[in-house]
């Protein structure tokens, strides 16, 4: 396995691969790989010749600089998860080599950063947008795999590639989950024992939504039961929790057949515990 820290470098890299006829797959991450990261980098084997994964904690789409600097950085762990997993290139860059003096153009991504999450992240979305785009042009991938957990990134990019003919497939990888059903994430780590097992609680709201949305078509009543579990949990602060359209992650309000039939409906939460804030959604009538 090779590692890369300078874009030039990386792309010369990307484009012998390129020449020789090989496929790349690429896995973009912010490091403290979990296995997660591992089913994306495997759905990556399976689809292209070689497999890229970047590790690099993008301070552009961090809102709050204390969330930044405790985002955890096990660098090492990392680049032997990487060797472990059959990557043939880890692209790690300092901020300096990503965003250097004179750095100045950013990537705005339109209505679907302004849903959901986006008024909650101010400018989080456009630093998420601006990120890819490099990783992008400085790994040139064929495939590229995300993370549904993240399912408004996801969104997200899948359009930027689109409008701005990134020529890269993005591909979306469903929700790895522990086995008790929490979304597994980098955050979890900073999560206290006591918080860690009250997380269940935010699988299992969604969960009591899908129960509720077999008899009901009122999102409200919907929303009220995943509410009613977060509420009963002490440990838990309820940031949000929406029915939405997952092409256009427009909130839904009354639910039509149609919507029950295609399996376009989501519901996503973000819950709190202490200072530690996870996200969560899923198909909300699973096939
Ligand atoms: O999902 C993440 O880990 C990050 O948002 C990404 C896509 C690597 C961009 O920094």
């Amino acid at each position: 396995m090779i590692t890369f820290s300078s874009p030039a470098d990386m792309r010369a890299w990307a484009e012998q691969q390129r020449c020789a006829g090989k496929t790349i797959g690429f896995v973009p991450t912010m490091g403290a790989l979990h296995s997660g990261h591992v089913a994306l980098i495997a759905d990556a084997a399976r689809r292209a010749d070689v497999v890229v994964v970047s590790i690099f904690v993008n301070p552009l789409q961090f809102n709050e600089s204390t969330d930044f600097d405790s985002y955890p950085r096990p660098i090492d762990d990392d680049v032997a998860a990487c060797s472990g997993a059959g990557v043939a290139a880890v692209f790690a860059p300092t901020a300096g080599a990503m965003y250097p003096p004179g750095f100045q153009t950013r990537v705005l991504p339109g209505p679907l950063g302004e849903v959901m999450e986006g008024p909650n992240r101010p400018g989080h979305f456009e630093g998420v947008a601006t990120i890819v785009a490099k990783l992008l042009g400085a790994v040139r991938p064929h495939v590229a795999i995300f993370g549904q957990k993240d399912f408004q990134q996801l969104r997200i990019i899948t359009q930027m590639a689109t409008d701005l003919e990134l020529g890269v497939e993005i591909i979306g990888h469903p929700i790895v989950r522990d086995p008790d059903g929490v979304a597994q994430s980098s955050r979890n780590v900073r999560l206290s024992a006591a918080e860690r097992r009250a997380a269940i609680a935010v699988p299992h709201s969604l969960n009591a939504a899908v129960l509720a949305a077999k008899d009901t078509d009122d999102v409200e009543v919907i929303v009220s039961a995943a509410l009613a579990v977060v509420i009963g949990e002490p440990l838990a602060k309820h940031e949000y929790t929406t029915v939405f359209d997952a092409t256009t992650l427009e909130a839904i309000v009354t639910l039509t057949q149609a919507q029950r039939s295609f399996g376009k409906v989501r519901i996503g939460t973000a819950v709190w515990f202490g200072d530690v804030r996870l996200i969560d959604n899923r198909d909300l009538f699973p096939a």
